[in-house]
């Protein structure tokens, strides 16, 4: 197989010869041929170690050999039905008896689905249309996920401004935007509006930026007082930073919850987890009734990625899984600071156990979305390629996912890497 080859049919067919919003610079684009535990391979033949992770969802590597055996098992039983199977039922107990927000879950296929349906069910339950939403949250591809999600000129509170273009007015307008981690700002733009809203959705650990303690417990106040649904993105989190995901780290618990990555352990499944009384809105023996809200696709609950998450789910319910994957974070962790202090260059790794991200600033402390604009974004970047071109493969913006699959041994190397990597990074990036 000719890598270069295939980048040209890519090229020739894909906008950006991308699958979605991954580039990288001409001497890193690569086609990938395997994933092996924690490592890739390209159809150059080039190992890299994978901090990247398929964008999270393998916490155990890749080809985990049950995760492996239970797909093999489930796709020779049929790969799709469209209706009721027993690796969709097993893994909605495990996923419902595990969360601490869960007595129903509907599950969905990607994690834009999951946060798209989840709001669509605060509407319908509380009759009101506006969103709050943190500044710098991500909530995947829809309309509203598209929102304040990464401004460098951010809008004034609570006004949101697009991501990208093709966005609605009317979406615009329908939502608020409030400083994650800023609480009496929060509340005030709650309490003024608190009539129009149906629902706050917040990343409890919103991207690598931790909530301060009293945050989650505020908004928990503040919306149970006026009535509107509090739904936390546990996309990331779910199942990854601990094994009740952010409600059980960070001890809130919200009316209904998002999964995605982790649930599918690799193949295509999101759900929404929460209360009965709003999950009970999607049953369709109510449609034609009132009190109806729609959540199906085609691929909802599908067998395999069931199976897979089910597989994925039982690894890591073993002893021990959460405390290796946060004493592998903290190495890591450790190890990278201690780059930035031997290079004498103002690296700050923020996160949480097992996800992580590099940032270049002086700035302290990174509370907020507006504070990561003080860092040096461009200098990520161009860290986050020599890694890759050393063979240390995460996201170009620097962040880096562990799974169970990395071992010491992998921290060591990636930390020598990143030592040399930092010291090829120039001080100060010209604008392209
Ligand atoms: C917190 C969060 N919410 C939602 C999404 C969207 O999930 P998906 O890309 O599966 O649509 C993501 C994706 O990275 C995410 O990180």
């Amino acid at each position: 197989m000719n890598q270069q080859a295939l980048l040209d049919r890519a090229e020739r067919y894909l906008p950006g010869a991308s699958l979605g919003m991954l580039h990288l610079p001409p001497d890193l684009r690569m086609v990938i041929v395997r994933g092996q535990g924690s490592r890739i391979y390209d159809a150059a033949g080039n190992e890299y170690l994978d901090y990247m992770l398929g964008s999270g969802p393998l916490i155990l590597g890749h080809c985990h050999p049950e995760v492996v055996a239970a797909v093999q098992r489930q796709a020779a039983l049929g790969s799709t039905y469209f209706a009721l199977n027993e690796p969709a039922i097993a893994l909605a107990e495990m996923i419902v008896e595990n969360v601490p927000c869960g007595e129903a879950i509907r599950f969905q296929t990607t994690g834009s689905e999951a946060t798209f349906s989840a709001l669509r069910i605060a509407r319908a339950f509380t009759g009101r249309d506006k969103i709050l939403k943190f500044e710098g949250g991500w909530h995947g591809g829809h309309d509203i996920g598209q929102l304040s999600g990464a401004p460098s000129n951010p809008s004034p509170f609570p006004t949101a401004a697009p991501d990208c273009d093709g966005i609605p007015d009317g979406v615009q307008g329908d939502v608020l935007v409030a400083p994650f981690n800023d609480l009496a700002t929060t509340a005030s733009i709650l309490e003024r509006h608190h009539r129009e809203l149906a629902a706050v959705i917040v990343e409890p650990l919103q991207r690598s930026l931790k909530p301060e303690p009293g945050f989650l417990e505020g908004l928990r106040q503040v919306t149970r007082k006026h009535g509107i649904v509090l739904i936390f993105d546990e996309i990331v989190t779910g199942f990854r930073v601990a094994w009740g995901g952010a409600q059980e780290r960070y001890g809130v618990v919200p009316d209904m919850a998002c999964y995605g990555k982790v649930i599918g352990g690799g193949y295509p499944l999101s759900a929404v987890v929460g209360k009965k009384e709003l999950l009970q809105l999607a049953d369709p023996r109510q449609k034609g009734q009132g009190g109806y809200c729609f959540l199906s696709g085609t691929l909802t609950g599908n067998p395999v990625s069931c199976a897979a998450g089910k597989a994925t789910l039982e690894v890591l319910q073993q002893p021990g899984t959460f405390e290796r994957l946060h004493a592998l974070g903290q190495r890591l962790r450790e190890g990278l600071v201690q780059v930035g202090r031997d290079a004498a260059v103002p690296l700050q790794v923020l996160g949480d156990g097992p996800v992580m991200q590099v940032f270049f600033s002086e700035h302290l402390p990174i509370r907020n979305h507006r504070d990561t604009l003080h860092a040096d974004k461009k200098k990520a970047v161009v860290f986050a390629h020599e890694l890759i071109r050393r063979g240390v493969y995460c996201t170009p913006g620097g962040k880096l996912y562990l799974s169970l699959a990395h071992s010491e041994v992998d921290l060591d190397r990636t930390i020598e890497i990143a030592a040399d990597a930092v010291s090829c990074t120039p001080a100060s990036i010209p604008d392209a």
